[in-house]
């Protein structure tokens, strides 16, 4: 049942991001991936206090969502896909992680225990936690007695200052099936390098702790080639690619090369359809607007097409707008 000891070396996974890999940008990764170049996806983070009650529910419920389609190309490209949930009460955990085990479909449950964000960190949730091991290790017990799926941690390199051996010695006496580890403080935030001398220790303590799991790097990667790379110069099992998709969002491919002017145009479009197609208008148009900068630049004519996606309101206009910027039948919309 765990995966994470079975599935090829070195691991790519992609990021969980909230608000951008949703079921929709998941789709759309999967379908461009290449054998051996993506194994683990996962979801957006999802509270566990939200999950409980039964008002906020329907606000986050969605992040769990994965389509029929998703679902079908996570088979064919035998990529498996993990739910990640925060919180910082043990029971919700619990309450949580059953009924994800019986009643979704997802290989493995990952513990967030890095987002830095100061609002969470103060309710001692997701990085917070780094400050208090204690509760760190019940949350992660409770989860894995609720459970038979595999449950990873994905977590920082220490709260203020650096602390990896002292904080990730707390979380592996737990043994998670998985550790992700982002080579930064929560104090640094996004800012500076991530730096994987420190993540490299980690895989070290839990080598010197004889435990099997993987450890995954994390942090400032833009290729697979790089991805790659660091697991063999830091001695790591796989490694976590985030925000590379904004500048690549064929970066699960083994060919990379510029991407032709059509390429770009039928991806936008394709992610545009699939946007309407899951969502239609429950989720706000303009989230859409963070990838149309992706699509349209290092083409004639691409600033003046962007500034014009940027205006789109609906569906149709993106359509109408790229039929009149195609140049052969093949881009054009098909409804
Ligand atoms: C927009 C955005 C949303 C994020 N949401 C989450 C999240 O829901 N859960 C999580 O563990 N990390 C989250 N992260 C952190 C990423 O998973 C990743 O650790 C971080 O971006 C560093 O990796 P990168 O340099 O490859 O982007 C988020 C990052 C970004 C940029």
């Amino acid at each position: 049942m765990n995966f994470w000891n079975t599935i090829d070396r070195p691991i790519i996974a992609l990021a969980p991001m909230e608000d951008v890999t949703d079921t929709v940008l998941r789709e759309l990764l999967l379908g461009l991936a290449d054998p051996g170049c993506l194994h683990v996806m996962m979801t957006e983070f999802v509270s566990t206090d939200g999950l409980v009650h039964k008002k906020a529910r329907k606000r986050v419920i969605h992040r769990l969502q994965v389509t029929d389609e998703e679902r079908t190309l996570l088979q064919e490209k035998n990529v498996r896909i993990v739910a990640q949930i925060w919180g910082n009460m043990p029971e919700n955990y619990q309450q949580v992680v059953k009924e994800i085990t019986e009643e979704m479909e997802f290989d493995g449950i990952d513990i967030n225990m890095g987002c830095p964000v100061p609002k969470v960190v103060r309710r001692g949730c997701c990085s917070g936690l780094i400050g208090n091991p204690s509760l760190a290790k019940e949350i992660i017990r409770a989860a894995q007695e609720a459970t038979h799926l595999p449950v990873s941690v994905k977590t920082r390199i220490g709260l203020k200052s650096v602390a990896t051996e002292e904080w990730i010695g707390h979380v592996l006496e737990t043994k998670p099936a998985a550790l992700t580890l982002h080579g930064r403080t929560q104090k640094q935030m996004s800012h500076g390098l991530a730096d994987w001398s420190e993540i490299a220790k980690a895989a070290r303590l839990r080598d010197r702790m004889g435990l099997e799991l993987p450890v995954i790097g994390n942090g400032d990667l833009r290729s697979i080639k790089e991805a790659r790379d660091k697991c063999v110069e830091f001695n790591l099992d796989g490694a976590m690619i985030g925000r590379g998709i904004f500048e690549n969002p064929w970066i699960f491919m083994e060919e990379q090369r510029e991407r032709t002017k059509e390429e770009k145009l039928v991806l936008l479009w394709k992610h545009t359809e699939l946007f309407d197609r899951v969502w239609g208008d429950t989720k706000n148009f303009h989230i859409l607007r963070r990838y149309y900068s992706i699509y349209s630049k290092g083409f004639s004519g691409a600033a003046e097409l962007r500034t014009r996606l940027m205006q789109t309101e609906s569906i149709n206009e993106v359509k109408n707008l790229l039929a009149s910027y195609a140049t052969s039948a093949c881009i054009l919309p098909t409804k």
